[in-house]
């Protein structure tokens, strides 16, 4: 049987950059601060859980997937105030509200660790990674804030200090976090996540992945604390769906390294059922997997904590994407996206795109 591991980084936090667990820096001894001279730029990337949600906070394997097709991009430039804009509010810094912490923690500890003064920085964020779907935006745009003042200030990361200060925002976020979107969100291959260590997933072809947004968010930490009550009550029961989940995760991880679409595919559909056997899927969910089966996925699951949140569904090829769209659609999804991974040997040499594929979006305000 699995045993949880523990999600906190062993080392001490700087109180200056952070309140929560966290991960100490290699920053020296105090300097002066650099006044910005230069803009600098990041980006980053959403991330989808392909397999291993839930059983991954009990030390079994998941894997992730780096969507990049939801692009995050922070610029930092220089100006005379302090001052942010994002799609969420537009002011001073200093006036910033809450849901902006995060990242202003981000944008925080990066500059405390290159030494560059904020104070007369503007920073202008922008995303089409959709807020609190399971997709990674907390993470995405606190790796992007974290690349663009590195960038400013004209210091290179390691990508171990990168991932960070990228988890100092996540632990800000959502509490103690595993780790597993800091570090997909500036992957371009899959993620292989297990007791807080991630390694690169090999994949052989281009598997093309739909994603519908049921237009209801998930509550990560009801949907955790419920399975955590289940497995008190039925530890049994719950942690044979844990290890049925850390097979499934493998099993999906040779299919990408071999290419084989229709064992990834029957993957995700078992998949679903032990996500459902465990409480976390949804009726508005369980309605678009069953239009992702009837439009002729290879498989479709929820993807991320559940209980509302989007599905993950594996088309046969980009057209077959198009009538999943088109089903998914059909059955009320108010959003949807197309995305690609990138076979190995090419993700080396692969340019962020600038944009995503927005193929349909019912929402009024979206
Ligand atoms: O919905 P998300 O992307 O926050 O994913 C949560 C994944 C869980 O396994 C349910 C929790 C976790 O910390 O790994």
């Amino acid at each position: 049987m699995y045993k949880p591991e523990s999600n906190d980084l062993e080392v001490p936090v700087q109180p200056e950059v952070a309140t929560t667990p966290g991960a100490q820096l290699s920053v020296g001894t105090e300097r002066p601060l650099k006044n910005l001279r230069h803009g600098g730029l990041g980006s980053a990337h959403g991330k989808s859980i392909l397999m291993g949600e839930h059983s991954v906070v009990y030390g079994a394997p998941a894997v992730a997937l780096p969507l990049l097709d939801l692009q995050t991009a922070v610029s930092v430039r220089a100006s005379k105030t302090a001052t942010i804009t994002s799609d969420l509010y537009t002011g001073p810094l200093a006036k910033a509200p809450k849901e902006l912490r995060p990242v202003i923690t981000a944008l925080r500890a990066t500059a405390h660790h290159v030494g560059l003064n904020i104070e007369s920085c503007e920073i202008v964020i922008s995303s089409t990674v959709p807020l609190e779907r399971g997709l990674g935006s907390s993470a995405a745009v606190s790796a992007a804030m974290v690349a663009a003042v590195s960038n400013a200030a004209g210091v290179t990361l390691s990508d171990s200090d990168e991932f960070k200060l990228v988890q100092i925002a996540e632990n800000v976020a959502h509490g103690t976090s595993s780790g597993l979107d800091a570090h997909t969100v500036r992957s371009l291959t899959p993620v292989r996540f297990q007791g807080g260590k991630p390694s690169d997933v090999h994949v052989a072809k281009p598997f093309t992945f739909v994603i519908a947004d049921s237009g209801t968010s998930g509550s990560t930490s009801a949907a955790v604390n419920g399975v955590r009550m289940l497995r008190e009550q039925s530890p049994r029961f719950v942690d044979g769906i844990i290890n049925g989940l850390a097979d499934l995760a493998e099993r999906a991880m040779v299919a990408l390294g071999e290419g084989n679409e229709y064992d990834l595919g029957s993957s995700m559909r078992e998949g679903q059922e032990q996500l459902t056997r465990l409480g976390v899927s949804a009726p508005a969910l369980d309605a678009l997997i069953e239009a992702a089966d009837k439009a002729g996925a290879l498989g479709a699951k929820l993807t991320g904590s559940g209980l509302g949140g989007c599905v993950l569904a594996l088309a046969k090829d980009q057209d077959h994407a198009r009538e999943l769209i088109a089903g998914f659609e059909a059955a009320g999804a108010s959003r949807g996206w197309k995305t690609s991974l990138v076979p190995s040997h090419l993700a080396e040499e692969y340019q962020h795109p600038t944009g995503h594929e927005g193929l349909f979006d019912n929402q009024e305000n979206a």
